[in-house]
């Protein structure tokens, strides 16, 4: 459901004016459910969802400009030589396809729960002739119980080589232990100069009823079982993921991703959400 939740927002990004999009998903809307997908429609064609557009009632939001930030960082990879992508708990991203140009035959290695990559290979069979071709590699693993290093491998994976990692809005679904294999088997099978691309959930220490709302947000997920168990704060962030051989080059809160991609718009942003990019240390921190 999450997986589906973030597609929905890429989707409604897409319904805005062309020059107002953080991010083009044109592929978004074919992963929705039959609701997500009349939701959607509702929203696009409903005189109310016309009006509102159209005033630009509501501006970006983290979904979109979380996705940008990683976008941008991956193109800057792809640029200077990284030769593999690895998506983990890839969901229904689809920069296999948007980045196909860049990406140049690279293989963008798909990292999901077998019920996911199925369910997404299915939708792209069925719309084919929309999905341009690309070199997209799935690989069905379960983070809690299977080691990555050995499913990517048998996959073809080329450990050693600059990779880049990305890992959005996934890593608090994981308990800790599943998250520290995860970064350590990414750190082993990574050649130099590998990135990993994530983002992050940290629970604000405001007190008052807004703070307190947002502490609350997260422990909601837990109504449709996916409940969000890991979060680490800005500030620690560094120290923990140097522990696990990576050191944060860039980290953007919710109002820096609106400085940056959306500075025109209304903010819809929320700092108890950051996305960071981290490069490759050569061994890691004590
Ligand atoms: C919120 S979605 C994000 C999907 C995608 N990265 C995106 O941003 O569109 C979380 C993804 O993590 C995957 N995931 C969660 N727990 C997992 C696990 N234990 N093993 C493998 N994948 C997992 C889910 O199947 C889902 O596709």
């Amino acid at each position: 459901m999450t997986a589906e939740a973030v597609t929905m927002a890429r989707a409604i990004e897409h319904l805005r004016p062309a020059d107002k999009r953080v991010v083009d998903d044109p592929y978004a809307h074919h992963f929705l459910s039959r609701a997500g997908r009349a939701a959607l429609s509702a929203w696009s064609n409903s005189l109310t969802g016309r009006a509102l557009r159209r005033i630009e009632a509501f501006g970006a939001t983290y979904v979109p400009l979380r996705h940008r930030f990683i976008d941008e960082h991956l193109l800057t990879a792809l640029d200077a030589g990284a030769s593999q992508v690895v998506l983990l708990g890839a969901g229904y991203d689809t920069r296999a396809y948007r980045f196909a140009d860049e990406l140049d035959g690279r293989p963008v290695y798909e990292v999901d729960l077998a019920a996911i990559s199925r369910s997404k290979a299915a939708t792209i069979d069925a719309h084919r002739d929309e999905f341009g071709e690309t070199n997209v590699v799935r690989v069905e693993i379960d983070f809690e119980t299977q080691h990555l290093a050995d499913r990517l491998a048998d996959a073809g994976f080329v450990a050693g080589e600059r990779t880049f990692f990305i890992w959005e809005g996934v890593p608090m679904y994981l308990t800790r232990p599943a998250v520290k294999a995860t970064l350590d088997a990414v750190w082993s099978i990574g050649g130099e100069g590998s990135e990993i691309a994530h983002d992050m959930w940290h629970l604000v220490d405001d007190p008052g009823i807004r703070g307190t709302a947002k502490r609350l947000a997260p422990n909601a997920l837990s109504v449709i079982g996916e409940p969000v168990t890991f979060f680490i704060h800005p500030e620690e962030v560094d120290f923990f993921l140097r522990r696990h051989g990576f050191t944060v080059t860039d980290l953007a809160m919710g109002a820096e991703l609106q400085r940056r991609y959306a500075a025109d718009d209304r903010p819809l942003i929320d700092d108890s959400l950051y996305v960071l990019c981290a490069t490759r240390l050569d061994v890691p921190a004590d």
